[in-house]
């Protein structure tokens, strides 16, 4: 990897700028996934172990450059205490006076949180001057937060060039399971993309046809290539307007020797619910007023029987609605069939982006992939080529 991890930072002593990424889902007032707080845990705690100062920064939210109350990191630190099992002190502004005295009262192993950095204004122009406040407060830069690597922002690009730095351990695990599967891979390299945002995901399908060997659609993604070929899809949920674009992946993926495979069979409801009339038909026989919900049993049962040629998959996006059984049947199946897989040794598997994460944890699969990212569009932004600014930043 051409970037500093860990293993080359003295830290004892150091004041060290630690970008995590604790912008957690939350609902009502309430954190409702403390995944990405555990996940931060390791860096956390090796640093704290080899005695630096942690100065933890991080945006929450869409606040727009304003003090918005909701927004406060004050709550997220809190439960950060509570999964570290250590004290975390806070601070009430992310650069300034109130910041730098924060920082000058931390002894050896101690951990502060900063507010939310997108309260300034500055944070999301990548300001030279915020970043220059930002880097007075420490002499290293740590970045863990790859799912904010898509940002050049202050603190995930701008510190950067101002500071020495390191990946963490959790920017590290991301970069070496994304380089497994589009680096190096081992052959052959399947991605399964589903889930509903097909404008979104057109980029990463053009990407991503020409670097791998079969290419499987599920969700809305396959509604929209089948309606694209003239297959009457009902009222599912497609996007009519992309209709000319996926055909055009279609040419280029046949250009490129990338086989698509899109679903034989369905299953639909005429509503959205599980309490709807659920029928399986093949996928010539949609009825005009049903809706696809999910892969059918045949596909699944042939993605399965073809998982176990695979050596590298890349899975973004669930396959049906699978918050609603039984809509949630074929990505649970091929979810499984993979993690048998992976577990034999025989797959290396990644996933990320958006809900998938929360898909395969449904499906009870996501422990035993190789690799669950934690990023959401970052994750998408990596598949499609492009270059990561946040990660860029690192050196190289
Ligand atoms: C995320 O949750 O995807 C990251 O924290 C980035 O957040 P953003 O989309 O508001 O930049
Ligand atoms: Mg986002």
């Amino acid at each position: 990897m051409p970037f500093r991890t860990l293993d080359q930072l003295v830290a004892r002593g150091k004041r060290v700028l630690l970008r995590a990424d604790l912008n957690v889902p939350v609902k009502d007032g309430r954190i409702t996934d403390l995944t990405r707080l555990q996940r931060l845990c390791p860096t956390i705690r090796e640093l704290c172990d080899k005695g630096a100062r942690v100065v933890i920064c991080s945006h929450f939210g869409r606040p727009k450059g304003k003090r918005v109350p909701e927004m406060s990191l004050r709550p997220v630190a809190n439960a950060l205490e509570g999964v570290l099992g250590l004290k975390v002190r806070f601070a009430e502004t992310c650069v300034g006076p109130a910041a730098e005295q924060a920082v000058k009262a931390l002894t050896n192993g101690e951990v502060l949180v900063l507010e939310n950095t997108r309260f300034d204004p500055r944070e999301e122009k990548n300001d030279p001057a915020m970043a220059k406040e930002l880097a007075v407060l420490a002499d290293v830069y740590v970045n863990d937060a790859f799912s904010a690597a898509h940002r050049a922002h202050v603190s995930t690009e701008g510190v950067a060039k101002l500071l020495p730095t390191y990946a963490g351990r959790l920017m590290q695990a991301e970069l070496e399971a994304l380089e497994a599967v589009l680096g190096h891979p081992n052959r052959p390299l399947a991605a399964i993309i589903g889930g509903v945002k097909v404008s979104t995901k057109l980029g990463l399908l053009e990407n991503l046809v020409g670097r791998i060997d079969v290419l499987v659609l599920g969700g809305a993604m396959a509604n929209t290539f089948l309606a694209a070929q003239g297959v009457a899809v009902g009222r599912s949920m497609q996007a009519v307007d992309m209709h000319g674009i996926a055909r055009d992946i279609l040419l280029r993926a046949k250009q490129a020797g990338c086989e698509v495979i899109l679903p034989q069979d369905a299953v639909v409801a005429g509503k959205q619910g599980s309490n709807a009339a659920v029928q399986t038909v093949p996928i010539r026989a949609i009825p005009a007023e049903a809706m696809i919900l999910d892969l059918g049993p045949s596909t699944v049962q042939a993605l399965v029987g073809r998982a176990s040629g695979w050596r590298t998959v890349v899975w973004n996006g669930p396959l049906g609605t699978f918050e609603t059984p039984p809509f949630d049947a074929a990505t649970t199946a091929l979810a499984q069939a993979i993690a048998t897989e992976t577990q034999a040794g025989r797959l290396i598997s990644v996933a990320g982006g958006g809900d998938t994460g929360a898909a395969l944890q449904h499906a009870g699969a996501a422990d035993r992939f190789t690799y669950v990212s934690s990023a959401g569009g970052a994750f998408l932004e990596w598949l499609e080529g492009r270059t990561l600014p946040g990660v860029a930043a690192l050196g190289g």
